[in-house]
């Protein structure tokens, strides 16, 4: 049976670095709305021109864009061991969509882990990369809002998942190698590698 997970946390957090290591190690797919979008940007598709606008404000793009872009992969071969959701879902409408995506294939969300860090190790992680990387939505105002935003739907999202489950919480100030090795308790993959 595949295992699906969600990576939930503000940005930079280490959701898409941890979700690469357990896919690299494990096979489990990453699926990153963020990585899927900024594919978009670099194609310059009238989808990417149009929300490059609204993540370089550091605000959400619209629930159906990101709802069909994960409906378009899920029943690609690759996830065929299952899927490290990686900032997907944001909203309660795409926690129902992803709920009733899986539910319709046999599946449902394994588990949630909740990646914590201060907020002045983000601002310090999101600074470094922006030197390094020049992402476009890496800058004080865009961080600012998308620290706001993500106050605001992990409120949404957080109970919406907490009910049926408990949300794993995760160290994400360590050191990223001790992040990995907390995923891996949790998941019971430790041994497997
Ligand atoms: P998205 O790409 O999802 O960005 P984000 O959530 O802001 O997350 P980041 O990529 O910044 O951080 P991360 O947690 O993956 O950290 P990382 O591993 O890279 O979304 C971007 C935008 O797209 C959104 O603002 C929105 O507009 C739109 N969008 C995406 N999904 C959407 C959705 N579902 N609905 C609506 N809109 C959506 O690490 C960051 C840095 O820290 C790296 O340099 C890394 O090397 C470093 N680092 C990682 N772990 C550690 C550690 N343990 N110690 C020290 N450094 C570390």
């Amino acid at each position: 049976m595949p295992l699906n997970i969600i990576f939930f946390g503000p940005p930079g957090a280490g959701k898409g670095t941890q979700a690469k290591i357990i896919e690299d190690k494990y096979g489990l797919k990453q699926l990153s709305t963020g990585d899927m979008l900024r594919a978009e940007i670099k194609a310059e598709t009238e989808l990417g021109l149009a929300a490059k606008k609204v993540m370089d404000r550091g605000e959400l793009v619209s629930d159906q864009i990101v709802i069909d872009m994960i409906a378009g992969r899920v029943d690609s071969p690759e996830c065929a061991k299952g899927v490290i959701f990686d900032g997907f879902p944001r909203t309660e409408a795409q926690a129902l969509a992803l709920d009733a995506m899986l539910k319709a294939r046999g599946q449902s969300i394994d588990i949630v882990m909740e990646l914590k860090v201060d907020d002045g190790a983000l601002v310090a992680r999101i600074e470094k990369r922006a030197k390094e990387e020049g992402r476009s939505d890496d800058n004080v105002e865009a961080l600012k809002n998308r620290l706001a935003q993500y106050r605001s739907y992990s409120a949404e999202v957080l109970p919406y998942y907490n009910a049926p489950r408990e949300i794993a919480v995760i160290d994400g100030m360590a050191p990223i190698a001790d992040v990995t090795v907390q995923i891996e308790n949790i998941l019971n993959l430790g041994q497997a590698a």
